[in-house]
């Protein structure tokens, strides 16, 4: 559940620790996001569904600004980080770990290597010290022995995995998944949903998911959004989603193939 941490004696809510605020985004002529507007508090697991090509991923690019705003801001704990100079963006993506959809892991280093990485570019921890960490990253995503492959060596589903261990190396207070479980069979799929439970229940992480699968979804969520056609068709808790009758998220949810979506 969702903890919002409020001093005694404070009358102020909280600061939440994502805000996404009028967020515009368009290529080209096509609109992608249509002034969204939504907030993440402390500790909690926020998932977000829709078709594919509705904008998730666009919106995930926003939150760790690899894309730049049209309009509106993202404000990571009461930052915009919009206007950030470099400088002052690598001091907030630190705080941040990305699972990036195509793994987007690097070829030329091997799978140790690419965990270790921001390890190496962040921390002065002694190299025998990382390689521990790294390793011990790679145990928590279900990986062992595999340090000395290299990407193009290991399967797309252990792939995805070492993109998770790769995000949390350094501990990140704030963690982005795109899709975390597409691509692994049932029981890894599980494993990644109890990982991404465990890491808000043990650190108060607070996360965004991006997925397909329901099943997760319903499983870890404290929140949904529903994004259809740049805009939020839905957001509320797995019980509201259950409960909703808008005939666009219930097709969406069944994956029916009749129904309102691809004849609006
Ligand atoms: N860098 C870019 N340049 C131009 N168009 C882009 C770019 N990134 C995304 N788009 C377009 O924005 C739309 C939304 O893409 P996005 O990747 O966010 O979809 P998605 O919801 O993540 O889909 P999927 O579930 O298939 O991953 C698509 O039409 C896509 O072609
Ligand atoms: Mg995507």
């Amino acid at each position: 559940m969702a903890i919002l941490v409020q001093k005694e004696g404070d009358s102020r809510t909280s600061v939440p620790v994502i805000r996404v605020e009028n967020l515009w985004k368009s290529f080209g002529g096509q609109t992608v996001l249509k002034g969204l507007d939504f907030s993440v508090s402390q500790g909690e697991t926020f998932v977000v569904i829709g078709g594919s090509g509705q904008g998730k991923s666009v919106l995930l690019k926003h939150i760790i600004r690899l894309l730049k705003a049209d309009d509106g801001d993202v404000y990571i704990q009461g930052t915009p980080i919009m206007p950030l100079s470099q400088p002052d963006l690598y001091e907030v993506r630190r705080k941040m770990g990305m699972v990036f959809q195509e793994s987007a892991l690097f070829d030329s280093m091997s799978i140790l290597d690419n965990v270790a990485f921001a390890l190496r570019m962040h921390t002065k921890l002694p190299e025998q010290m990382i390689r521990e960490q790294s390793r011990e990253k790679l145990l928590k995503v279900g990986l062992r022995n595999v340090e000395g492959k290299f990407p193009s060596e290991i399967s797309g589903g252990m792939k995805k995995r070492v993109g998770i261990a790769r995000a949390i190396a350094l501990s990140p207070e704030i963690l982005l998944y795109d899709e975390p479980t597409t691509g692994l069979d049932p029981v890894l799929a599980s494993a990644i949903d109890e990982l991404i439970l465990k890491m808000q229940s043990e650190l108060s992480v607070t996360s965004i998911v991006i997925t397909h699968d329901m099943k997760s979804a319903m499983r870890i969520a404290d929140r949904i959004l529903f994004l259809f056609r740049g805009e939020i068709r839905f957001m509320g808790t797995p019980e509201e989603l259950m409960r909703a009758e808008d005939p666009v998220l219930t097709q969406f949810v069944r994956g029916e193939t009749q129904g309102p979506i691809g004849t609006l």
